[in-house]
């Protein structure tokens, strides 16, 4: 081993600049080179690559963002298009690529490393949705965001006596939803795991009104989405005036929490490791706090996690 790339992939998320740089350094203290690629899949196939020093990571542990810049690259599921970046990477004298993102872009990885490519994945999306870890980079950051915003949205909805419908992102996870629903006191959470009843909502609405709450927060993931429609209904039922919010891309941004921070910094060091100890197709998780490796196909393969005792906790504090 002795030259690694390394790319972002899929929506960028807070933390994956300090991934970055956890990555780059270690591979530094160890003796091994670096190359960055830019713009994901969409770089690595167009031979954007430039090396990096440790001071191409100078200052970026607290952005938002990703330096190397992201891309959605559909040609990627080509297997003609998957030999070409192989070959480049060969060719540029590449050993093994670390790749951050999400599913999607862990699905490349995989695939790649069929290729003979060594491929490690760090975890690397808002949303959560990769059930082999508790926790991915950029989630506790977005989580705190949307506290942010709804704790706003509080305000004004308790000051008309409103109920304030707040969608949130996720893709097909209701996490967001559900630690913020939890988080923000909110009175009803909406995930795709557990779906829900308009009627029962508009219930527990109305019921909330006659034993005195001034306000009804509902957290909705973008999995089910609708919040405007939703809004309405709800109007139209309770008679009670509702507002939607969709929070959108904000929840994107910012800069990374100390958590977010941290985990990125033990994930990047944890990935160049297990490159040296001369492993491929591993993907880096946490569990019970500790920073783990795991190979890439059984990652993918397990099925949704959801926390079910959050969500009845979730369902019994709000009443
Ligand atoms: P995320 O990684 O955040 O889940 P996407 O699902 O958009 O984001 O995936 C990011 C990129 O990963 C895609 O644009 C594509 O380049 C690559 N990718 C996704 N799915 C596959 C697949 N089935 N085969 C090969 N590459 C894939
Ligand atoms: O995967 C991260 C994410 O922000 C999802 O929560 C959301 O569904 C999606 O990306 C939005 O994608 P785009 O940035 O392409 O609008």
């Amino acid at each position: 081993m002795k030259k690694i790339a390394i790319l972002t992939s899929g929506g960028d998320a807070p933390g994956m600049n300090a991934a970055i740089r956890a990555v780059v350094r270690t591979a530094l203290h160890h003796g091994l080179e670096v190359v960055g690629v830019q713009r994901g899949y969409a770089g690595l196939i167009n031979g954007e690559l430039f090396e990096m020093d440790r001071s191409s990571v100078s200052d970026i542990i607290h952005r938002g963002g990703t330096i190397l810049r992201t891309a959605r690259c559909l040609e990627f599921k080509q297997e003609e298009v998957r030999k070409e970046a192989a070959e480049l990477l060969a060719q540029n004298g590449v050993d093994a690529l670390v790749v951050i993102g999400g599913d999607g872009s862990f699905m490349g990885a995989k695939l790649l490393s069929k290729l003979g490519v060594k491929t490690i994945g760090l975890p690397g999306t808002i949303d959560n949705d990769l059930s082999y870890t508790d926790y991915t980079i950029g989630f506790d950051t977005a989580l705190n965001t949307v506290i942010e915003g709804v704790d706003k949205i509080r305000d004004t909805s308790s000051s008309h006596e409103r109920v304030s419908i707040v969608e949130v992102m996720g893709r097909n996870c209701g996490d967001l939803a559900l630690y913020a629903g939890v988080a923000c006191g909110a009175e009803y959470t909406i995930t795709p795991e557990k779906g829900f009843d308009k009627d029962e909502l508009c219930e527990v609405i109305k019921e909330g009104k006659e034993v005195g709450k001034i306000h009804n927060l509902v957290l909705l993931a973008e999995g089910i989405g609708g919040a405007y429609d939703l809004a309405k209904y709800v109007e139209a039922q309770t008679g009670i005036e509702t507002r939607a919010t969709i929070l959108g891309h904000i929840q994107r941004g910012g800069s990374p929490s100390a958590f977010d921070r941290v985990l990125a910094s033990r994930m990047g060091s944890k990935a160049v490791e297990v490159l040296l100890e001369g492993k491929t197709s591993r993907v880096i998780g946490i569990k019970e706090n500790q920073i783990f490796d795991q190979d890439i196909d059984e990652a993918l393969a397990l099925g949704r996690k959801f926390d079910e005792k959050l969500f009845s906790i979730s369902e019994e504090i709000s009443k």
